[in-house]
């Protein structure tokens, strides 16, 4: 099955680093982000972990779980886990899926054989609170991810969810937004965006971030 934007990510049972987990029940009308990488104790994998742990605040004011996964056991999941703790100086706060028979790997398209042999490269799924697949990356195992960029992609969703607004390029939180083409009545225009719009194009206008 090939998984795209606007699919329902499939469930699955898996064990973990925290016992077995059904991801539906875990995501639990939550945003999600559910992140594969090559394998435990390795260095770029280290510190995304720990990035993503440090960062939990950011993740919980989005309401978003996150879930990691890679093909390991979790018995060495849970031996890795206070090498990441110590020298990242976080805590671990999520599970980590062990996906050693790569059902949720392939389930996912995780593995990319030609890259990586059996390990699952670094791909992110950003999942929201239907269980609908709204954002899907692949990175190379020697690039560590950018995990203010994951932040950035779920605070554009999010406002496109509530205000029907685009983000434009290298858009930044409190930056101004692009309105969507779709909304056209000068009324509903007012409503939706008391503070006034800019029209640069018949397609292209910038009104300030709403809700700030
Ligand atoms: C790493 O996390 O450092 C890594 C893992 C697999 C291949 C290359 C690098």
């Amino acid at each position: 099955m090939s998984l795209k934007l606007g699919s329902i990510a499939p469930d699955f049972t898996q064990k973990s680093s925290e016992g077995e987990i059904r991801f539906h029940d875990y995501i639990n009308g939550s945003w999600a982000v559910l992140f594969s990488h090559p394998a435990d104790f390795t260095p770029v994998c280290t510190t995304e972990l720990g990035r993503v742990a440090t960062l939990k605040p950011e993740f919980e004011k989005r309401g978003a779980k996150v879930l990691a996964l890679s093909v390991d056991t979790e018995e060495a999941h849970r031996g890795w886990i206070p090498d990441i703790n110590e020298t990242q100086n976080c805590t671990v706060y999520f599970p980590i899926v062990a996906d050693h028979d790569h059902k949720v790997s392939k389930l996912y398209d995780m593995i990319h054989p030609e890259s990586l042999d059996k390990m699952t490269v670094r791909t992110v799924y950003i999942i929201d609170d239907m269980k609908k697949i709204r954002t899907m990356i692949t990175y190379p195992a020697s690039t560590g991810r950018n995990f203010d960029e994951i932040l950035r992609v779920i605070d554009s969703l999010q406002l496109t969810d509530k205000y029907m607004v685009a983000t434009p390029v290298d858009w930044k939180q409190g930056e101004e937004v692009v309105i969507a083409p779709s909304l056209q009545d000068e009324e509903d225009l007012k409503k939706r965006f008391p503070k006034g719009y800019k029209k640069l194009k018949s397609y292209l206008r910038m009104t300030p971030q709403p809700g700030k």
